[in-house]
């Protein structure tokens, strides 16, 4: 998986970061740790035609961050705006994660935290959107009492109704999985975004059924998004002054749309690669990521035209999981060590300065010390830039949970993943010291945290890179530079302006 993919609980992000100090995070994975739990609402005023308001709280993935998009322009719609504060919120809501174990109990917290809310204002209702609404479903209400409303990914159209079904006191549950849901026609209202950068989901559910992991049972089957509808959304994001998009899904080298032509038959295929080249031509300005490949899908039809294409970032979520080819079976990642090793030969082949992170898994079910060995050898050859490093945590419903026993002691996951994140950390060090003196071309997301008379920006490669501003009052965000690589740290980049 996993675009699926970033938190708060067992997981350790280890990244280059703004701050010129090695960062690790203890986080429940998702590809932006900072963001998690994090109050969206529109950075700029909505219209006073609101009379109500609702606040949400997104926890996990970017495509739980980008559902949460959906979910504010259907309540838009019914006269919700968005507020990032509780007090003057009608309605709640948390979009999930299930991911890790650690994720749940998070989210579990922050429910005890709104009963306080719900005393003093008795019309206020409290929703539980996401993953977790769709593997608890109706025991929620049993157990969380304070809940109003139960809603899963796929069933974010009914929220209207199951508002003012909750509104007259009726406990309001849709956890309906779809095989057809993507949302496509539905244009997500931008939450806090940074005005540059925004991401557009280009399908929904997994087919792999990976054993360890709940994103099959909580998002369902697999389905591609109209791809006229991807362009519009990302022309659209262009003509507003975004400058790159994210095209998400938990396994993007899937998709796969068939157009029907106005007679109803059949059109040519789109597959993962000539998507990202109709995005990718929509303005050379703009830059087009993507997340996340599974190894075994990714083609050399997407690297080649990675390589055509220079607006198509040359950096790729490759999740490892596991070194060992025994653990990868049991996995059922359908790939070996030596697979995985020559996709990253591939890759150098046809891109060799493209970026390279991963996913990585600790203690998975009868994980023995010559397999942790294994999973460190490969994060040698495969040098990643950085890496989402967990221990493994047993989900209920799982295939694993239901065929092995979880028999690795906590402290020895706890003792292989402080070795995982240490290799990560020299090997993100020994990354950013190859960059240095080298130029990149660098699009600016706005003003470093720390430092308001220095730029931050992302290299494409996926590295932030922090640099003082000029004189040249032109520059804004969303304009692109060259940034020549001065300084660097295990976690970051620092550079001048190439003028
Ligand atoms: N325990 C630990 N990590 C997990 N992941 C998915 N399921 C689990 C689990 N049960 C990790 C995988 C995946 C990422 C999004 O989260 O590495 O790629
Ligand atoms: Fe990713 Fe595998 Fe989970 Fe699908 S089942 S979301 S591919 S980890």
């Amino acid at each position: 998986m996993t675009s699926c993919h970033n938190q708060r609980d067992s997981g350790i992000f280890v990244l280059p970061n703004l701050y010129g100090y090695m960062e690790t995070l203890l986080i429940d994975k998702t590809h932006d740790e900072s963001r998690q739990g994090e109050a969206l609402a529109p950075t700029t005023s909505d219209p006073l035609t609101f009379t109500k308001r609702f606040y949400i709280e997104s926890y996990g993935c970017q495509m739980n961050f980008a559902d949460s998009e959906v979910v504010a322009s259907i309540l838009n719609k019914e006269g919700f705006g968005a507020t990032r504060n509780l007090e003057e919120a009608d309605l709640i809501f948390v979009n999930t994660c299930s991911i890790r174990e650690k994720a749940e109990q998070t989210v579990r917290k922050r429910l005890t935290e709104f009963k306080r809310l719900k005393k003093q204002n008795k019309e206020l209702l409290i929703g539980v959107l996401g993953c977790m609404a769709e593997r608890l479903k109706a025991k929620f209400l049993e157990e969380e009492r304070l809940v109003d409303l139960v809603v899963g990914p796929d069933a974010y159209r009914s929220l209207p109704l199951l508002v003012s079904e909750a509104t007259v006191g009726q406990k309001a549950v849709n956890v309906l999985l779809s095989r057809e849901e993507t949302y496509a026609d539905i244009a997500p209202v931008r939450l806090d975004g940074n005005g540059v950068s925004a991401f557009v989901s280009i399908m929904r559910g997994c087919n792999n059924m990976c054993s360890f992991c709940v994103v099959p049972f909580t998002r369902g089957r697999e389905r591609s998004r109209d791809d006229q509808s991807i362009l519009n959304e990302c022309r659209e994001l262009f003509e507003q002054g975004y400058r790159e998009v994210t095209l998400l899904g938990q396994n993007v080298d899937s998709y796969y749309y068939v157009p029907a032509e106005a007679d109803g038959s059949a059109s040519a295929p789109v597959t993962f690669a000539l998507l990202l080249e109709k995005v990718a031509r929509i303005s050379p300005l703009l830059r087009v990521r993507f997340s996340t490949s599974h190894p075994k899908d990714i083609t050399d039809e997407v690297l080649y035209t990675m390589q055509r294409y220079d607006n198509i970032c040359k950096y790729i979520h490759l999740p490892l999981q596991s070194g060992s080819t025994r653990v990868l079976q049991l996995m059922n990642r359908t790939y070996t060590q030596e697979w995985y090793k020559a996709k990253v030969d591939r890759i150098r082949a046809i891109l060799p300065d493209c970026g390279i992170s991963a996913d990585i898994i600790a203690g998975f079910c009868t994980e023995q010390e010559e397999d942790h060995l294994d999973t460190l050898a490969v994060m040698d050859y495969a040098k990643f830039d950085f890496s989402y490093m967990f221990f493994y945590s047993e989900r209920p419903g799982t295939l694993a949970a239901r065929r092995y026993q979880d028999d690795v002691l906590e402290i020895v996951k706890k003792r292989r993943l402080q070795e995982i994140v240490e290799k990560q950390n020299q090997l993100s060090l020994q990354s950013n010291q190859r960059d240095l003196g080298k130029i990149f071309t660098v699009l600016i997301e706005g003003d470093s945290k720390k430092n308001e008379r220095e730029w931050k920006g992302r290299n494409s490669q996926n590295k932030v890179i922090v640099f003082p501003k000029s004189a040249d009052s032109a520059l804004t965000k969303g304009s692109y530079v060259q940034v020549r690589v001065t300084e660097c740290s295990q976690a970051t980049l620092r550079g001048l302006l190439v003028l």
